[in-house]
């Protein structure tokens, strides 16, 4: 069984090797290169990431896999290969893709995740499944990499894709990590913990995006973890940021610019309220205020009371009031 792993393993480091070698030094990895290039990852970042490529073919992994003596049973469980419903022969997995290598926390190559060339192609990342030694929930991309990094800057960068971890390293952001695909577990959450206590969530500005900060938000304090919210502007992700704004803009205006997760919440809260509205607004006013009531720190309560105050024209005294009256009622 340990022999399976370290196979595994094995396969994933000479493919993703050789993946690499197919971007950067082939005719086939042309088109892939020119898209990186033109959608402005640079050739450093490229090398630092082990960016490659997979070729147009249904057997190129199956023929480089046996002629170098891997079982393609074993390599199908490594999610390398799968299987033709027809006649149950092997073909590969990942085909005409830009292939972004995914590493255990020891830096073993355990994964890949494939991104189309053509946009509507469908899914736009396919993923390795869950096998022995990739497991999603428990791992976080470019953890590896970041946790020096994360532990000497006492905090972590926490985004939802690979190209906005890998633009904010090459923007000097190096604490940056992200999940694959999924809502940030418990696990994912524990391992964070275990290296640092402030999180930066650092989400898409869609309203997908906000609606997972608010949840990796709860997941991470729910275990003591401090967390700020960096907010990006316009439907932008933090790549698409840094493309148009460049580094220097994005490490002072988003990530120097984050802000409490409460002050993020008092936006939240209002996305598709009429604050005009009397019901909505007072719905509004006792969400926040519950916000705040669950603040520990009692300066913190009054600079957002008197933010409240102030933008509905509320005496503050009403306010403390309703926090008074709600915290003696159950909920
Ligand atoms: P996004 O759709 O925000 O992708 O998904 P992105 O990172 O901005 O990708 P680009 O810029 O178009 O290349 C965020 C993350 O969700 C996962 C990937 O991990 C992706 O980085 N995802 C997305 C998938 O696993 N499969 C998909 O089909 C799409
Ligand atoms: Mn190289
Ligand atoms: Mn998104
Ligand atoms: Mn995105
Ligand atoms: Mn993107």
């Amino acid at each position: 069984k340990n022999k399976d792993v370290h196979t595994m393993i094995e396969a994933h480091e000479l493919l993703k090797k050789f993946y690499h070698h197919l971007l950067i030094n082939t005719k086939e990895g042309q088109e892939a290169l020119d898209y990186l290039l033109q959608r402005g990852f640079t050739k450093e970042t490229i090398e630092k990431f082990e960016i490659g490529y997979s070729l147009d073919s249904w057997d190129f992994v199956v023929k480089f896999l046996t002629k170098r003596g891997f079982d393609a049973e074993l390599m199908e469980k490594a999610g390398l290969l799968v299987r033709k419903q027809s006649d149950q022969s092997f073909l590969d997995r990942f085909r005409n893709r830009i292939m972004f290598p995914i590493h255990d926390h020891h830096g073993n190559t355990v994964a890949f995740s494939g991104r189309v060339l053509n946009k509507n192609e469908q899914p736009k990342y396919l993923n390795s499944p869950e096998t022995k030694i990739f497991n999603k929930s428990k791992l976080l991309y470019n953890f590896n990499q970041a946790r020096l990094h994360i532990r000497k800057q006492e905090q972590a960068i926490l985004f939802e894709g690979f190209a906005d971890v890998i633009s904010a390293a090459a923007s000097g952001v190096e604490h940056s990590i992200a999940t694959m695909g999924t809502s940030l577990t418990d696990e994912q959450a524990k391992i964070l913990k275990r290296n640092v206590s402030d999180i930066i969530i650092c989400y898409d500005s869609d309203s997908a995006g906000a609606d997972a900060t608010i949840r990796a938000s709860r997941t991470l304090t729910s275990i003591g973890c401090k967390v700020r919210v960096a907010v990006i502007s316009d439907g932008m992700d933090p790549d698409d940021y840094i493309r148009k704004h460049g580094p220097e803009k994005f490490r002072n205006d988003v990530i120097g610019a984050s802000v409490t997760l409460t002050a993020f919440k008092m936006q939240y809260y209002r996305r598709g309220k009429n604050l005009q509205n009397e019901g909505e607004r007072v719905e509004y006013i006792e969400k926040v205020l519950h916000e705040i009531s669950s603040l520990k720190s009692p300066v913190e309560q009054e600079i957002y009371l008197k933010q409240l105050s102030s933008e509905f024209s509320l005496p503050i005294e009403v306010l403390k009031e309703q926090i008074h009256r709600s915290s003696g009622r159950k909920d």
